[in-house]
């Protein structure tokens, strides 16, 4: 891989098809991601930000171009292998809440963990709580949280086990104005150091928190 980019999407193409309409979600989109780098794509509703970031998890696959992750390629490799991939090496944190209510804060985060092979760099799930100032929460069930604990425990959750990539979809859209800049200072200082880290967001706040920042409209990256 060029650079030695964590993460790359490389001239992405994405087509959605209406009745008889094609609706270009993404159009020749490239982003490379530095070992360590946190990039925030800003862009308004529509303009294709959660689509590049399903291309870039191995959700879906672009209609051209190509989506590498650790020098392998991670597009077009089918569903079994991009699920085994992707479980292995990426944390997504999206604004619907993936908290399990039967379990404690502490046992989601445990959970999460199991499911990924342990790096040297895998966080103890504990002191990833305390890190996110959750360490008196551990023990709560999702439900009692509040907003701004539920984005912390959902971030928590997606950096367990210790993914090489995080991918955050809109994270701080469910918590107040004064939260959200205090929720991306935290994302920036757990998330994988020597991985990648994108944030997509139609807030410009994100960008305070990002390393870069590059703007997405109508399906183009800028
Ligand atoms: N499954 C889909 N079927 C048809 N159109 C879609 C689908 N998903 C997204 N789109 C369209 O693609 C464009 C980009 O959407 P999206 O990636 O969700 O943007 P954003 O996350 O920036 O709000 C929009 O015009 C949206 O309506
Ligand atoms: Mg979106």
């Amino acid at each position: 891989m060029p650079g030695g980019a964590v993460l790359e999407g490389r001239g992405l193409h994405r087509f959605y098809r209406r009745g008889d309409v094609e609706i270009p979600a993404l159009r020749d989109v490239s982003l490379a991601v530095a070992p360590g780098e946190m990039v925030a794509v800003v862009g308004p509703s529509g303009s294709g930000k959660s689509t590049l970031l399903a291309m870039l998890a191995g959700l879906d696959d672009p209609d051209g171009g190509s989506v590498w992750v650790a020098g392998e390629r991670f597009s077009h490799r089918g569903p079994a292998d991009q699920a085994r991939l992707r479980g292995r090496l990426i944390g997504i944190l999206t604004q619907a809440s993936g908290l399990v209510e039967h379990l404690t804060v502490l046992g989601n985060v445990q959970l999460a963990a199991s499911f990924r092979p342990p790096r040297a760099t895998s966080p103890d799930p504990r002191s990833l709580l305390v890190d996110l100032g959750l360490g008196s929460r551990a023990h709560a069930r999702p439900s009692t949280l509040s907003g701004g604990e539920t984005a912390r425990a959902n971030l928590a959750v997606a950096l367990a086990g210790g993914p090489l990539v995080l991918l955050a979809d809109e994270p701080t859209a469910e918590v107040s104005r004064d939260e959200e800049a205090d929720i991306l200072a935290l994302l920036r200082q757990v998330r994988p150091a020597d991985g990648a880290t994108v944030v997509v967001s139609h807030s410009a706040t994100v960008a305070a928190a990002a390393d870069r920042v590059v703007h997405m409209t109508d399906g183009i990256l800028r």
